[in-house]
C-alpha cells in the first residue's frame, strides 16, 4: 500500500492544518498526519491498522460500525459535531470536544474515508462563559430594573407623607411658626416636589425596559401632532415656531415614541433663549432607515458634553437655571435602543442643536 500515491497523500496529509485520519471500510486506520497524532497523543505506530473505534468514547463505540457502514452505504461529505456535544478520547482516556468531516476518497481502487478532526474544546469553554456571563447580565439586569422600579414606587409613599405634613403643618401652626418656619415649609414642599419629579423620571426611565416594544406600524406624524399638542402651553407661552415635513411610519411602540418626541420637542424650547424659538423636525432615509432630526436655535451644548447628556442626572445646568431632573435624554437614549436605532446629537453653542434618532423603516415619506 506505501506506494507514490500514498506518500503523495501523506505529504498533503502534513500540510494540513488540522488532524486527519485515513480510515478504509473495516474502520482500520491507514493514515494518520501528525496534528491527529498531537490531538490523541498517540505515536504513528500505535494508531496505523487499530480500529478507528477506539478514538471514540466508551459510551459511543457501539454504535459506531453502524454509522460507518451508513457513510459507506451513502458516500457524501458530511460533517459531524457541529452545534452538538460530539467527543472524542486520548490515548490516556481523556475526552475533548470535536468537530469531525468525512469526505470519501479512493485511493488505489479502495474506498477510504478521511476524516478531519478540529478540537472545539477551548471554543466549546469559550462558548460556555459567554453564555454564562450572558445570563448573569441579564439576570442582572432584570434585578435592577425591579430594583428601579420597585425603589421608585415605593419612595412616593413616603413622599406623600412628608407633603402632607408639611400642609397639616402650614395650616394648624402657621401663625406660631413665624416668617422662617413658613419659608422652611415652602422649601420643603419645593424640595418634595423636586424629588417627585425625580421618581418619576426614575419610574419612566425603568418602564422602558420593563415594557416590550412591539413591532407594530407606528404613525410617527401622529406621534408629533399628540407630541405639539402636549406641549401647546409650552409652544404657546414662548411664541414658539415649529416647522415640520411629513413623518413616515415607522416599526415600534407608540407610548414611547411619544415619550421620545416629547422629551426632545420640550429640550429645544426649554434650553432656547431665541425669540422665537424656532424648531425644525425633518426625516431623511439613509441606509435603509429613518433618520429623524430636531433642529433647534437655542443655547447649543459644547461637543465635549456630546456623550454626557445622554447619561442619567447628567445636567449641564443648575436646577434655578433650567428646571429638569437629568433624566429625559437618558430615558430618550433607551427608548431608541430599544428600537434597534441610535441617538446622537450635532450642536454648536449659542447657535443651536440638532437632536439625530434612527427608526427601522415602515413605508415611505409622501
Ligand atoms: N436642545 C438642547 N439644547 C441645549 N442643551 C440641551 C438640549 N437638550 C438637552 N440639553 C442639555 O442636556 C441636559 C440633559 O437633558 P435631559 O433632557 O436629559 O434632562 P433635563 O432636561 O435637564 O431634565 P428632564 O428632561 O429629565 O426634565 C440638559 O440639562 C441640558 O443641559
Ligand atoms: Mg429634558
Amino acid at each position: 500500500m506505501k506506494n507514490n500515491n500514498y506518500h503523495l497523500l501523506y505529504s498533503i496529509f502534513e500540510a494540513a492544518p488540522v488532524g486527519l485520519l485515513m480510515v478504509d471500510q473495516k474502520g482500520a486506520i491507514v493514515l494518520a498526519n501528525s496534528n491527529a497524532l498531537e490531538l490523541f497523543q498517540y505515536k504513528q505506530d500505535e494508531l496505523i491498522e487499530q480500529s478507528v473505534e477506539i478514538l471514540i468514547p466508551v459510551g459511543y463505540r457501539r454504535d459506531h460500525p453502524t454509522l460507518r457502514k451508513e457513510f459507506y452505504s451513502n458516500l457524501e461529505s458530511r460533517s459531524m459535531g457541529k452545534g452538538r456535544d460530539l467527543k472524542a478520547i486520548r490515548k490516556d482516556g481523556s475526552t475533548f470536544f470535536v468537530e469531525i468531516g468525512l469526505n470519501p476518497l479512493t485511493l488505489d481502487n479502495k474506498l477510504m474515508v478521511v476524516a478531519s478532526i478540529v478540537d472545539t474544546t477551548q471554543r466549546k469553554e469559550e462558548e460556555r462563559k459567554l453564555r454564562q456571563l450572558n445570563e448573569a447580565l441579564e439576570k442582572s439586569n432584570i434585578e435592577l430594573q425591579q430594583f428601579a422600579y420597585v425603589a421608585s414606587h415605593d419612595l412616593q409613599t413616603p413622599l406623600r407623607g412628608i407633603t402632607g405634613f408639611a400642609q397639616l403643618l402650614e395650616k394648624r401652626y402657621k401663625e406660631k411658626l413665624g416668617e422662617s418656619g413658613n419659608l422652611y415649609i415652602d422649601q420643603i414642599v419645593l424640595s418634595v416636589k423636586k424629588m417627585k419629579s425625580l421618581i418619576n423620571g426614575l419610574l419612566a426611565y425603568s418602564r422602558v425596559d420593563a415594557q416590550s416594544v412591539p413591532h407594530e406600524s407606528v404613525c410617527l406624524q401622529r406621534v408629533l401632532d399628540d407630541t405639539l399638542n402636549l406641549l401647546d402651553m409650552d409652544i404657546t407661552k414662548r411664541k414658539a415656531k415649529i416647522n415640520y415635513s411629513t413623518l413616515p411610519q415607522v416599526l415600534g411602540c407608540e407610548l414611547q415614541l411619544l415619550q421620545l418626541m416629547e422629551n426632545l420637542l420640550s429640550n429645544s424650547i426649554k434650553y432656547n433663549q431665541s425669540s422665537p424659538p424656532e424648531i425644525t423636525i425633518a426625516c431623511q432615509e439613509k441606509n435603509s432607515e429613518w433618520v429623524i432630526s430636531i433642529k433647534d436655535n437655542g443655547i447649543g451644548i459644547s461637543e465635549k458634553h456630546y456623550k454626557k447628556i445622554f447619561e442619567i442626572f447628567k445636567r449641564l445646568h443648575t436646577h434655578e437655571q433650567y428646571p429638569g431632573t437629568g433624566i429625559g435624554l437618558a430615558v430618550c437614549r433607551r427608548i431608541v435602543n430599544r428600537h434597534g436605532g441610535k441617538i446622537w446629537v450635532e450642536s454648536e453653542v449659542n447657535k443651536g442643536s440638532v437632536f439625530y434618532f434612527t427608526l427601522a423603516q415602515q413605508g415611505k415619506v409622501e
